[in-house]
């Protein structure tokens, strides 16, 4: 078994420090395997955003792997930085945290990929050169091993022609995403023959709600199944919000 804890939407710089500290302590308390964090880490991507969020990072139980989200590119009022350096602060204050991060144990490979687009404040992309870098990793993964693929961008936020029906025509079986700061847990299917299940985190600890609570998921995954267990804060702990449930027969994922 492993267990990934998934968190998105950070937002350092309008974080509640009570939400924080909870959520340290929740993750803590359920003492993941691994923790995957997708995006969005500060606010406005100013340094000491970056460095609250290294210090949060500093303090997880597990190791953690980080793509950048929209938020942690250098914003459109900084035009020269945005166009010619738009992540060398996310580089500078994660200088252990590679560009193309990669877990692989016998049990699961998890990759993130980079959706962000400098040019581009809100929408995302996943270009032909993610999805070789996931062919290049899986050629090498055990075929028991659960693939995880994590980036910012939610398949909802593609514009028509993105593929993020190849993650799953490429065998990857989980993709965790945030952005939109809202909690859901879904079956993507890419025809007949492949799908894998989405699971996307509304924001963990910043003050940007929209629809729900501040929350993460945690991901317990012994194969053919896993389950998803979405952690919603209540105003005074972390709790369970929702269960779900996955089995995998012959390349497709089911709910239980
Ligand atoms: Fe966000
Ligand atoms: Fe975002």
């Amino acid at each position: 078994m492993r267990l990934i804890a998934h968190l998105s939407d950070l937002h350092f710089g309008r974080t509640d420090p009570q939400v924080v500290q909870a959520l340290l302590t929740d993750i803590t308390r359920n003492r993941p395997d691994l923790i995957i964090v997708s995006g969005d880490l500060t606010q406005r991507a100013r340094s000491h955003q970056f460095t609250e969020a290294r210090q949060f990072l500093d303090q997880l139980p597990a190791p953690s792997l980080v793509v950048p989200g929209n938020h942690d590119l250098e914003p459109l009022y900084r035009p020269l930085q945005r166009i010619f350096r738009p992540r060398a602060k996310f580089a500078a204050h994660l200088p252990d945290h590679d560009e193309r991060p990669v877990w692989q144990d016998e049990a699961i490979v998890a990759v993130g990929l980079d959706s962000t687009r400098h040019l581009r404040w809100k929408s995302g992309k996943l270009r032909s050169s993610h999805l070789e870098h996931v062919d290049q990793v899986l050629a090498s993964t055990p075929a028991t091993a659960c693939r995880v693929a994590f980036l910012h961008h939610p398949p909802s936020t593609a514009k028509a022609g993105h593929p993020f029906d190849s993650l799953a025509e490429r065998g990857i079986d989980l993709v965790l995403a945030g952005h939109v700061h809202h909690a859901h847990v879904a079956l993507i299917a890419a025809g007949h023959h492949r799908s894998c299940v989405l699971v996307q985190a509304s924001t963990a600890c910043s003050t940007r709600l929209r629809e729900d609570a501040n929350g993460y998921a945690l991901i317990r995954i012994t194969m053919p199944a896993l389950t998803v267990e979405v952690r919603g804060w209540s105003g005074a702990a972390f709790h369970t919000v929702h269960r779900h449930g996955f089995h995998k027969v012959a390349g497709l994922w089911h709910h239980d």
